[in-house]
C-alpha cells in the first residue's frame, strides 16, 4: 500500500441541518451501506489510494473495514480535520486528501483529477461555476452579487501533509473548508472542475436527489474483439506491457490487442461505436501509437455521457507468446491505465490447440466483454 496518497474522511458532524435521528452521514444509503460506507468505499476502491482515516463523532459505532483507521473529531469541522492529520502521524503520507463523509456521489475520476494536480505550494480544491444567481440579504434588502468570478468549493481538497498540518495547529479561524486555512498562511489554490453529482447532502431534499441518481444508474455490458499479424520479431504489447519474444504484432498503432480489444468494448458499453471511428488507422497521428492513449480517451469519453467502467474480462487467444508468466503485470497495468482496482479487471489466455489462424500463429486475437455504470 503506498502512502503517497492518504485520505481523511470527516464525518463527526451532527447533521443538524438535516434533522435526522442520527447524524446524516449514518444514515443508509444503498442496502445495508450508509452514505458514510459508500464514501469509503470510493475511496478505498482507488487504485492510488494509501490508507484512509475516517474521523468519527466520540464513542459512536460503526461498521467500516478493518483496514481503516478511525479517530474521534472535535466541535468544528477544522478541530475534527486536525484529528484526522494526527491519525496519520505513523503512516506520514506525502499528500493528504480531505474529503466530507457527506460527499458519496464522488467518483474515481474526480479522486483522479485532484490527486494529478497536487504539489507542495498549493492546496488542490474541486469547484464548479455557480449556476444560481446570487444576491445576500442585509438590512437593506436585497442586493445584487455578480457571478462573475463566482465559484462553489467542494471535497476532495489535496494538499502536502506536513505542511498542512504544522499550519492548521497554528490556526484559530473558523473555517468550513481546507483551502481557508491555507489561503489565509499565504499558499494558493489550484482549481480543478468538480462534479455536480459530488454535492453536499445536507439538508433531507439532498438525500432525496442522491437516492435517485443512485437508482436510475444500470449496468451495462460491451464486447469487443480484435486480430492482429504476427511475424517475427523482437517483442510486442500486450495489455500495455511490452513482452519480449521472437515474434511482434503488425499494425498501424503498437498493435496491442488486448488493449483494442477492451476499448471496443467501453465504446460498446458506451454507446460510442467503435475504436475505428476515433482513432482511423488513416490517420498518421495514430502511427505507433501506444494504445493505452485510445484507452483512456474512450474512457473519458465514455465518463461525459455519465458511463463508468467497472469490470473487465478478457481473453488473448493464440499459441504464443505464452502469457501466464505475464498475466499479473498485464492485469496490474490494464486496472492502472483505467483507474480500476486489480480485483475488477481479468485477463485469461488460451490457445485454439493449433486450429485456425491463431493456431498456425499467424496471428493474436483478443476478446473483452466489459461492465459498466451508466447514470
Ligand atoms: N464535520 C466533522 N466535524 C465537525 C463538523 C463537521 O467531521 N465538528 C464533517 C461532517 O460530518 C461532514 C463534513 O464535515 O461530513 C461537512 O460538514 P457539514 O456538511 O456542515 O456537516 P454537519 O456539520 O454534520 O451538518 P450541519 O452543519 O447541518 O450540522
Ligand atoms: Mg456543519
Amino acid at each position: 500500500m503506498t502512502t503517497r496518497f492518504a485520505v481523511i474522511i470527516v464525518a463527526a458532524g451532527s447533521g443538524s441541518r438535516m434533522n435526522a435521528e442520527t447524524p446524516k452521514q449514518f444514515l443508509p444509503f444503498l442496502g445495508e451501506r450508509t452514505i458514510l460506507g459508500q464514501t469509503v468505499h470510493v475511496f478505498d476502491t482507488h487504485p492510488h489510494v494509501g490508507v484512509i482515516s475516517v474521523v468519527l463523532p466520540d464513542h459512536h459505532d460503526h461498521n467500516l473495514p478493518a483496514h481503516i483507521v478511525t479517530c474521534s473529531g472535535g466541535a468544528s469541522r477544522k478541530d475534527s480535520v486536525l484529528s484526522g492529520l494526527k491519525s496519520l502521524s505513523e503512516h506520514n503520507p506525502e499528500f493528504v486528501l480531505i474529503h466530507d463523509a457527506a460527499r458519496c456521489g464522488i467518483d474515481h475520476s474526480l479522486i483522479t483529477r485532484v490527486m494529478d494536480a497536487v504539489d507542495r505550494k498549493h492546496i488542490v480544491v474541486p469547484t464548479l461555476p455557480i449556476a444560481d444567481t446570487v444576491r445576500r440579504k442585509s438590512s437593506k434588502g436585497w442586493e445584487d452579487v455578480s457571478r462573475d468570478g463566482l465559484d462553489a468549493m467542494q471535497t476532495p481538497q489535496a494538499v502536502h501533509y506536513q505542511t498542512y498540518k504544522d499550519i492548521l495547529e497554528q490556526d484559530t479561524t473558523d473555517t468550513t473548508d481546507d483551502a481557508s486555512s491555507m489561503l489565509n498562511a499565504g499558499y494558493q489554490l489550484k482549481a480543478v472542475l468538480g462534479s455536480r453529482h459530488n454535492f453536499k447532502i445536507t439538508y433531507p431534499e439532498d438525500l432525496d436527489m442522491m437516492r435517485k441518481l443512485q437508482d436510475a444508474s444500470f449496468s451495462v455490458v460491451g464486447q469487443g474483439f480484435d486480430v492482429h499479424q504476427l511475424r517475427e520479431g523482437t517483442g510486442m504489447m500486450l495489455g500495455g506491457v511490452h513482452i519480449a519474444c521472437e515474434l511482434e504484432l503488425v499494425g498501424h498503432s503498437d498493435a496491442d490487442v488486448l488493449l483494442h480489444a477492451i476499448t471496443d468494448a467501453v465504446c460498446g458499453a458506451s454507446g460510442l461505436g467503435d475504436i475505428g471511428q476515433h482513432f482511423p488507422p488513416s490517420d498518421a497521428q495514430w502511427k505507433n501509437k501506444a494504445s493505452d492513449v485510445f484507452l483512456r480517451k474512450v474512457i473519458e469519453l465514455a465518463s461525459q455521457k455519465l458511463c463508468s467502467l467497472v469490470h473487465i474480462d478478457a481473453t488473448i487467444i493464440g499459441e504464443k507468446p505464452k502469457i501466464s508468466p505475464m498475466r499479473d503485470a498485464i492485469q496490474k497495468r490494464v486496472a492502472d491505465i483505467c483507474q480500476l482496482p486489480i480485483s475488477c479487471v481479468n485477463i485469461k489466455a488460451t490457445t485454439t490447440e493449433k486450429l485456425g489462424f491463431t493456431g498456425r500463429e499467424e496471428g493474436l486475437a483478443a476478446m473483452a466483454v466489459v461492465t459498466m455504470r451508466r447514470m
